[in-house]
């Protein structure tokens, strides 16, 4: 089935950058600053996010089309939103094989070129020195096999520019954290193994090299199993972590199920970052399915990221609330004639909102609870009854167990206290034997809220 945006629409959680904050993490997504002129992109952009880097407008061939000769313009707009919104800013790229213009690809002697390079660094991270938080100073420096790819770069000064590099910025820019930063390097693999061994090797040698991030274009439904596995080995080398272009595509148009899908990704990249200690947050690569670089790249493929191309929040924006445990803003007015709400006598002192969404062999489960009494709940339990040929496969928000035919929820961590009046959201999936049917029958604390 497809969907139109009006059956996508979604709860409207507080803005995801204050839950993103609770969670001591950020919420970044790339900017381009010619999409600020239309209304729904600026909404979003200045509503959700509280950390910004350029899509294109830092990058070596926007900054320096010619040598020595600087263009400011797109990337100055760049630092003035991120000032305006005080969300942190990160520098994407100072040396790229891609979006290199054409005179320092044709450089072939070292000398040159490396002065090319540091020149471009000085200028570039010098600039923003004030500005910038971290920078991507190497980008996309490996191929598949975990070799080094062949740009101008390492073909004209060797293995050693990635450390000369990071030490001319770390002098350019002394307050930036400075980063390395790849795609496919999202699990672990030869790719991601190559990466981390030269961080392991930069750190022994005493180069600055404070972060690593992980582009993370997936393909919906192919999460690496190993994904925070990588993370975390990272961290443990003792630099930060973060998910740095996060998007996730699909066929399109897209079916519900794999919107479904797709939003349980998001959800899992979040976790495994908030599971992670040294994981400083999640950047998306863009807004909304208008604007992304997907299509131009992936004929037939798009529908990667959380808000669609009218601006519709995508299921995939309620699991990024979710994960970051973002309050449902602006609950409905208490019904008195509601036998769940407050005041009537006898009134079990909870609510839940049960939605599934099968397909063939499965569903996703998504539970609201609300606590309609007078006193906060510092923890709750939920259980319910699942219909015949349900059983639990995993859950998220919630420590989820099932026995027999009866599913519990217990809060996690994060999420046990809810005010009065207050609502958290829980999820799951689950297999079921042709029948995907909420639960008629659930208790929260062992009151009966069905
Ligand atoms: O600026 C020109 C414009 O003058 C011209 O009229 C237009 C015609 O096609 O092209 C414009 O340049 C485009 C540029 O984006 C700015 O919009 C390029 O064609 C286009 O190739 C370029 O794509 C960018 C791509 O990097 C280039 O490699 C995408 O927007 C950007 O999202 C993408 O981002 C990269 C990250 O930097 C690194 N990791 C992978 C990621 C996705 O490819």
């Amino acid at each position: 089935m497809l969907l139109s945006p009006a059956q996508a629409a979604e709860p409207v959680y507080e803005p995801l950058r204050d839950a993103a904050e609770r969670q001591g993490v950020t919420l970044g997504f790339a900017l381009t600053p010619g999409h600020l002129n239309q209304p729904g992109y600026r909404e979003i952009a200045e509503r959700e996010f509280d950390l910004v880097v350029a899509e294109n407008a830092m990058k070596w061939d926007a900054t320096e089309p010619s040598q020595g000769s600087f263009s400011w313009g797109q990337a100055d707009q760049v630092v003035d939103f991120a000032a305006a919104q005080d969300a942190d800013l990160y520098g994407h790229t100072l040396v790229w094989h891609s979006q290199l213009p054409g005179w320092a690809e044709s450089i072939s002697d070292p000398a040159r070129l490396r002065d090319a390079m540091y020149d471009h660094i000085d200028a570039v991270a010098g600039r923003y020195a004030d500005d910038v938080d971290s920078w991507d100073v190497v980008n996309e420096m490996w191929e598949g096999d975990g070799s080094r790819r062949q740009s101008v770069f390492q073909r004209v000064l060797g293995d050693g520019y990635i450390a000369d590099a990071l030490t001319r910025a770390r002098q350019a820019a002394p307050d930036a954290d400075l980063c390395l930063n790849d795609y496919s390097t999202d699990g672990i693999n030869a790719k991601s193994t190559a990466m981390y061994n030269l961080v392991a090797d930069l750190l022994a040698d005493g180069v600055p090299i404070d972060c690593v991030g992980f582009q993370s274009h997936l393909i919906v439904g192919q999460v690496p199993s190993s994904y925070q596995q990588n993370l975390q080995r990272f961290a443990d080398l003792g630099v930060d972590v973060r998910i740095t272009e996060l998007d996730i595509r699909m066929n399109v148009p897209a079916s519900q199920n794999d919107l479904t899908r797709q939003a349980q990704d998001y959800r899992t990249v979040v976790e495994a970052c908030l599971a992670v200690d040294r994981c400083t947050g999640v950047t998306v690569w863009g807004i909304d399915d208008g604007h992304s670089w997907v299509p131009d790249v992936f004929p037939g493929e798009g529908a990667a990221l959380p808000w669609d191309a009218q601006y519709q929040a995508k299921p995939a924006y309620s699991a990024i609330a979710e994960a970051l445990g973002a309050q449902v803003e602006g609950d409905p007015d208490p019904d008195p004639t509601d036998p769940g709400d407050p005041g009537d006598p006898g009134d079990a002192a909870c609510e839940v909102t049960w939605t599934n969404a099968g397909w063939d062999t499965g569903y996703t489960g998504t539970v609201v609870l609300t606590n309609t009494g007078d006193a906060a709940w510092s923890s709750w339990t939920l259980t319910a009854d699942l219909p015949a040929g349900q059983t639990l496969t995993n859950g998220w928000s919630a420590d989820w167990s099932q026995s027999g035919a009866t599913l519990t929820a217990r809060n996690a961590a994060w999420n046990g206290s809810v005010p009065a009046g207050g609502s958290v959201q829980i999820g799951y999936n689950a297999t079921h034997g042709g029948s995907s049917a909420v639960p008629t029958q659930y208790t929260i604390n062992g009151a009966d809220c069905a």
